[in-house]
C-alpha cells in the first residue's frame, strides 16, 4: 500500500482562459496568465492510497463521496496511469494495477468562483503523481482535469501557453518568473458572496463561444496583450501590469454579457468595489491597485505592499462588518479596522472619473452580512509548496 498527502494553491488569473478549442483535451482559444497564491488561507490538500487490495477507485471531496466516473477525474487517472513507473522502469506495470482511494478537502468555498478547481486538479494530479512516480510536465495532465488547475503547478507568475498541436502537448504551464520576483506584490481575495456559482466555467465558456461575437474580438487581442503582460512582470512596472488587469477583466466580463444568454457573474457589491478601486487610483495620481473577477462575484486586488492598509481601511469604512476574522493575515489589522478613511483619502467619495458625482459609497446594510474580507499572500508566495506532506 503507498498513502501519499499533497497541497496545492490556487491561482488568480490577471490574463483570463476563456473559452475552448477543444472539449474533451480542455484546450484553450487563447493563452492566459496568473499569479499563484500563497497556502496560508486558501489550498486543496489530497490523500490518495493507493493499493493492490482496493476492488475499485473511489473519491471523496470534502467528505462527501462523489463519482469517480466523471469524465475529468477519468481522464486523469487514465493519463497518470500511461505514465505510472516513468521513474523507475521496474515497477511500471504493478503500479498501474493498483486501484487508489482519494480524499480531498477545499479549507476555503468550493466553486464559488474562488478557483477551487484549479487548486483541486492541481492537487489531484500532483498527487498521483507522486505515488504513481510519474516525471516531467505534469501540467498537462492537469490540464485535463480543469484549464486553469495546469498554472498552479508553478509558483509565482504562471502562463499557460495555449499551443497549437491537436493533441494539446504543447498547451502547458510555463513559470515566466518565480515566487521571489516582485516581493512587495500582495493579493487582496474579498469574498461577497461564497455560494456555489450559479452558471458554472466550463457552462458559460462554452455558450460564450458558441454564441458571442465579441469573444472573437477578444481571441484577437490576447497575444498582444500576454507580452506586454509578460514584460510588465518582469519589469516589475505596476503601472501596466494594473491596467492590464483591470482591461483583461472587464473584457471578459463584456463577453460573458455579450453571451446568450448573457452571463452576469459581478454582483452590486463587485461593481461598487470597482468604483471604489478607480477612485482610490485616482485619488493617488497614478494606478495603485487592480481588481480582477474570474466566474464569480468575488473581487481579486493584486497591489503593492505599500496600499494594503490604506485600500483595505477605506473598504472596511464603506464595508463594515463585527464578523469575527472579517480581514485575516494583516499587520495592523487594528488600524484597518477602525474603518477610518487614511490621511488623503477623505474625499474619495468625491473622486469620481468623468462625472459630476459617482453613485453613493455610504454602507448599505444590505451587504454588511455578507461582505467577509480575507488578505492572501502576505508573504507572496514565499513558500511555494506543491508539497508532499
Ligand atoms: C474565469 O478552469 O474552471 O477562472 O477548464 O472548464 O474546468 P474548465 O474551466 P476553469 O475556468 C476558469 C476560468 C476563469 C479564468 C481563469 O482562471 O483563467
Amino acid at each position: 500500500m503507498i498513502a501519499v498527502t499533497c497541497t496545492a494553491p490556487v491561482n488568480i488569473a490577471v490574463i483570463k482562459y476563456w473559452g475552448k478549442r477543444d472539449e474533451k483535451l480542455i484546450l484553450p482559444i487563447n493563452s492566459s496568465l496568473s499569479g499563484t497564491l500563497n497556502q496560508n488561507d486558501m489550498k486543496t490538500t489530497t490523500t490518495v492510497v493507493a493499493s493492490p487490495d482496493f476492488d475499485r477507485d473511489r473519491i471523496w471531496l470534502n467528505g462527501r463521496e462523489e463519482d469517480i466516473q466523471s469524465e475529468r477525474i477519468q481522464r486523469v487517472l487514465d493519463e497518470i496511469r500511461k505514465r505510472a513507473g516513468d521513474r523507475k522502469e521496474a515497477s511500471k506495470e504493478k503500479l498501474s494495477t493498483y486501484k487508489v482511494h482519494i480524499v480531498t478537502v477545499n479549507n476555503f468555498p468550493t466553486a464559488a468562483g474562488l478557483a477551487s478547481s484549479a487548486s483541486g486538479y492541481c492537487c489531484l494530479v500532483y498527487t498521483l503523481a507522486q505515488v504513481f512516480q510519474v516525471s516531467g510536465d505534469i501540467s498537462t495532465i492537469a490540464r485535463v482535469g480543469s484549464g486553469s488547475a495546469c498554472r498552479s503547478i508553478y509558483g509565482g507568475w504562471v502562463a499557460w501557453d495555449m499551443g497549437n498541436e491537436i493533441d494539446g502537448s504543447d498547451s502547458r504551464a510555463r513559470q515566466v518568473a518565480d515566487e521571489h520576483h516582485w516581493k512587495e506584490m500582495r493579493v487582496l481575495v474579498l469574498v461577497v458572496n461564497d455560494k456555489k456559482k450559479e452558471t458554472s466555467s466550463t457552462a458559460g465558456m462554452q455558450n460564450s463561444v458558441e454564441t458571442s461575437k465579441l469573444i472573437q474580438e477578444r481571441v484577437k487581442i490576447v497575444p498582444g496583450r500576454m507580452a506586454q503582460m509578460e514584460k510588465s512582470i518582469a519589469d516589475r512596472d505596476y503601472e501596466t501590469f494594473g491596467q492590464l488587469t483591470m482591461r483583461d477583466s472587464d473584457d471578459f466580463h463584456a463577453v460573458c454579457a455579450d453571451t446568450q444568454p448573457p452571463i452576469f457573474y459581478m454582483n452590486e457589491t463587485s461593481k461598487r468595489v470597482v468604483d471604489i478601486v478607480k477612485r482610490y487610483n485616482r485619488t493617488c495620481g497614478k494606478t495603485s491597485a487592480a481588481y480582477t473577477f474570474d466566474a464569480g462575484p468575488n473581487p481579486v486586488i493584486y497591489l503593492l505592499e505599500e496600499h494594503v492598509s490604506p485600500l483595505l481601511s477605506i473598504l472596511t469604512h464603506f464595508f463594515p462588518s463585527d464578523e469575527k476574522n472579517y480581514v485575516r493575515n494583516v499587520p495592523d489589522v487594528e488600524n484597518v479596522l477602525k474603518r477610518e478613511l487614511p490621511k488623503g483619502f477623505e474625499d474619495i467619495e468625491k473622486r469620481v472619473d468623468g462625472l459630476k458625482s459617482g453613485p453613493d459609497l455610504r454602507p448599505c446594510l444590505r451587504h454588511r452580512s455578507f461582505c467577509v474580507m480575507r488578505r492572501e499572500s502576505l508573504e507572496w508566495n514565499e513558500k511555494y509548496e506543491l508539497q508532499r506532506m
